[in-house]
């Protein structure tokens, strides 16, 4: 069967590691019998360029109509003058919102041969395996936002429906049915109202999963608790910009940001995958980043709206191997001296999946 996939690189390193994403696709694919047709949109910087809009409505329908959508990173310093009317992050809150994407899974699990790369000591990171679940559509992304007294004050806000709340609370409680049977639900309910509704929600949705254990969490001691004992978590959810800060936070105990990948799910089966970095202008066009993140997403891709779970563990499988075998881009190098490029990370990746 083929499947259609929605190709959005984006801007910086987008395009680069959303190549070698698709490239393992077609690998997997052709090892178990799948085909995929990979279609280009535009979305971003790029797309303010060529059409003046950072989110066209061709690259909306694009994507409605596919299987799932790949995405690589949007923003860079050529459109990030403040005073501009468009900007490229507008695209992606765009494509997440008019999607209905509620729910960001971000999983943080650490390559056994990577234990030495990251800054924090070994013996601490080890066993870390757990899972961000991000509400991704509400929140102060979204609440209104404005300027007045001539412009010197500013304001953003905070809203949240209990509906929105426990829709991508439920997740959590699902995931972790799968995994370890335990959420921690991350707020600032000393402080925030928006806290103390998604704390009564988690409390009530929680009778429904007595099979789960369900934690409270303030969002100041989770950004502590996460660098002092990772392996302790196994699902965490929260609302949209905490689950931002933390993901950065969580992204080092995998060694880089280039490691890690993203599913945005909305309800059905049609899913966002991207790995969790921005754009890296400054490595851009050199062909040194890391598409890891972006091939876990595509693994992502694979389990989530496609139900191939088999498929998706063999591009896990083959990322594990290879780093195995020592092959390293140079974020994760340490102080090895040998690193391989962009595409050759990825032809290695795509390598190990069509030979099992
Ligand atoms: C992310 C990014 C985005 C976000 C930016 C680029 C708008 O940081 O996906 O984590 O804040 O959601
Ligand atoms: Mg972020």
């Amino acid at each position: 069967m083929a499947y259609q996939i929605a190709v959005l690189g984006g801007d910086g390193i987008g395009p680069e590691v959303t190549a070698e994403a698709a490239r393992v696709l077609e690998a997997v694919g052709r090892a178990h019998g799948h085909s995929f047709v990979f279609e280009q949109g535009l979305i971003g910087g790029i797309a303010i360029d060529t059409t003046g809009n950072p989110l066209p409505d061709e690259t909306v329908a694009l994507c409605q109509r596919a299987d799932a959508v790949l995405l690589g990173a949007v923003g860079g310093p050529r459109w990030d003058d403040p005073t501009a009317a468009v900007r490229p992050e507008q695209g992606l809150l765009g494509i997440r919102k008019a999607l209905g994407l509620y729910a960001n899974l971000r999983p943080v699990k650490l390559a056994p041969a990577l234990l030495d790369s990251s800054t924090l000591k070994a013996s601490v990171l080890e066993g870390t395996d757990l899972v961000v679940v991000r509400e991704l559509t509400g929140g102060i992304y979204f609440g209104e936002r404005g300027r007045r007294d001539g412009g010197r004050t500013a304001f953003d806000t905070m809203v949240y429906s209990e509906a929105e709340i426990e829709r991508v609370l439920r997740v959590a409680f699902e995931l972790a049915r799968l995994r370890r049977h335990k959420v921690t639900s991350v707020d600032k309910a000393n402080v925030l109202e928006t806290s103390r509704l998604w704390r009564s929600t988690a409390d009530r949705v929680a009778r429904d999963y007595p099979d789960v254990t369900c934690e409270h969490l303030l969002v100041d001691a989770c950004a502590m608790h996460l660098i002092r004992r990772p392996a302790s978590f196994d699902v965490i959810v929260t609302e949209n910009m905490f689950g931002d800060i933390l993901t950065d936070e969580a992204s080092m105990l995998s060694g880089s940001m280039g490691m890690l990948p993203s599913a945005s799910l909305a309800e059905g089966t049609l899913g966002l995958y991207e790995p969790i970095h921005g754009s890296a202008p400054d490595i851009a066009g050199k062909g040194i980043a890391n598409p890891i993140g972006a091939i876990l997403s595509a693994a992502l891709l694979l389990r989530y709206s496609l139900k191939l779970e088999q498929e998706a563990r063999a591009v896990e499988a083959a990322v594990d191997s290879v780093l195995a075998q020592g092959y390293r881009t140079a974020d994760i190098a340490g102080p090895q001296a040998e690193t391989v490029s962009t595409t050759q990370m990825g032809q290695l990746i795509a390598r190990h999946c069509s030979s099992d």
